[in-house]
């Protein structure tokens, strides 16, 4: 869907979230999500607070899984994804502390393997991702799944791209700050949600858009996987939209 901008389209994205938790605790039942971070999300995450603090939204009910985390990273950093969602989502709901999960930044290299098989048998014993809400890298990275990642691929470390880190400098102050590192959900581990959400905002994004879309499937944009999937949708504004 395009939307004229991403307050909007946000709003959207927000009410469906909301209606999947609403649908949940019906059934007495835990919402599974997958979130992501960056810019692209972050007008979700406020129509989210304001529903729970507006309209009596609970999040006593919801599981997260989070994509992905730089590697290495303390959560207690200003870049981390942890200070992200607690700053910009868990602060102001009432989700319990136990039901977050994102990729943990201080392991030992030698236990990322473990932890990240463990990731992916937890998902599993929640019964698995209820809705996935992605964004998209310039490289056609989706969480950090950069070019030359394959479609079955699990949660791992991963090796940044050169234009990602030129992307992510000016949160840390020059690109080499930036981590090479680190560990995402895969592509794998996304398809199988049962709802996939992609969203792009801005004249930034056209083109990155148009490869994912409409380009050949290839490990070169790892977001053109997403077209092999039924249940994925772009949620886009006018300006990412423009070169479709
Ligand atoms: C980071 C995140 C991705 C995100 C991408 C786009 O690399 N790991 O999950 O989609 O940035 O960022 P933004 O939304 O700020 O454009």
């Amino acid at each position: 869907s395009v939307y004229p901008n991403k307050d909007v389209a946000s709003v959207q994205v927000a009410k469906r979230i909301a209606a999947l938790i609403r649908s949940k605790q019906e059934t007495g039942e835990p919402a599974v999500l997958g979130l992501a971070t960056g810019a692209t999300p972050v007008g979700v995450y406020e129509e989210l607070v304001r529903l729970h603090r507006e309209e009596g939204l609970s999040f006593r009910n919801v599981v997260t899984f989070n994509l992905d985390e730089y590697f290495p990273m303390p959560p207690t950093a200003p870049q981390s994804y942890v200070t992200f969602m607690n700053e910009n989502l868990f602060d102001h709901i009432d989700i319990q502390r136990e039901n977050i999960h994102i990729p943990d930044g201080t392991l030992a290299v030698e236990d990322v393997a473990a932890f990240c098989l463990n990731y992916e048998q937890q998902i599993e014993e929640y019964g698995g991702l209820d809705l996935q809400v992605l964004g998209i890298g310039r490289t056609g990275h989706v969480g950090f799944n950069e070019p030359g990642s394959a479609p079955n691929s699990g949660t791992r470390l991963v090796t940044l791209d050169d234009l990602t880190r030129r992307d992510a400098s000016r949160d840390f102050g020059g690109k080499e700050n930036v981590p090479t590192k680190a560990i995402t959900m895969g592509i794998g581990t996304i398809f199988k949600a049962r709802e996939i959400i992609l969203m792009a905002w801005s004249g930034k994004k056209a083109s990155i858009i148009k490869k994912a879309v409409e380009g050949d499937v290839s490990g070169e944009v790892p977001a053109t996987y997403l077209q092999l999937a039924d249940n994925v949708e772009f949620v886009l504004d006018e300006d990412a939209a423009a070169e479709l």
